[in-house]
């Protein structure tokens, strides 16, 4: 099983990715359309059509460069429990993105639980299976950084996609919201 370091030299580096990127699968990366490739979300990606991509889900609100790095780098610090994949067109262009946060519990004895949380997919980008290729690929470091199970929510109106990726419905959200 990997074993995370937050000294690890890619990881670290100021232009180095999220994560490192021997936990993206191959089979997801040799499953895409030619020309698009899925890869960790680096520092440099603010220009890059991360945030538009994250519009399609919902609001984002007006982030700056340096709110940007400073959440980024909050997340880096962090590359044992943040993992952002991003898909990227044959113009260098993120069209397709999910995150996976490895929550760490005392029950199951230490058990690690994965949360798939804000996937989109830009809206001329979809029905190219970018999306399955996303949740694939975070299912795939949830197994590998040893999760026993990766859970989400989502609306009724997903309830679809989420099937054709090998989700099931288990339980009901509840929300307090402040
Ligand atoms: N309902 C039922 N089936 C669906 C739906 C849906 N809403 N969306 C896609 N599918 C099916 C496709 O038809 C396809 O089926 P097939 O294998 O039989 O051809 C399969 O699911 C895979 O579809 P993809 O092409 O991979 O889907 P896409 O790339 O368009 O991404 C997504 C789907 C992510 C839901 C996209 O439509 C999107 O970004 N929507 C807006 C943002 C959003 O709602 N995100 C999910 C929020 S929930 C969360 O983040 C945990």
């Amino acid at each position: 099983m990997w074993t995370p370091s937050r000294t690890n030299p890619t990881t670290s580096s100021p232009r180095g990715p999220l994560f490192l990127p021997s936990l993206i699968s191959p089979t997801v990366s040799s499953s895409l359309p030619e020309a698009y490739t899925i890869r960790p979300l680096q520092r440099s990606d603010y220009s890059a059509g991360f945030l538009d991509v994250l519009r399609v889900l919902t609001t984002v609100g007006d982030i700056d460069e340096a709110g940007w790095d400073g959440h980024y780098d909050f997340m880096a610090k962090r590359d044992d429990t943040y993992y952002i994949v991003v898909v990227v067109d044959g113009k260098g262009k993120i069209v397709g993105c999910g995150t996976l946060v490895v929550e760490r519990k005392f029950i199951h004895n230490l058990g690690k639980v994965g949360h798939i949380e804000d996937i989109a997919v830009a809206k001329d980008q979809q029905g190219k299976k970018l999306g399955l290729r996303i949740i694939q690929a975070l299912d795939y470091i949830s197994e590998q950084v040893g999760c026993y199970k990766s859970i989400l929510d989502c609306s009724e109106a997903n309830e679809g996609f989420y099937v054709k990726c090998g989700y099931k419905r288990a339980g009901l959200e509840m929300a307090h919201y402040y």
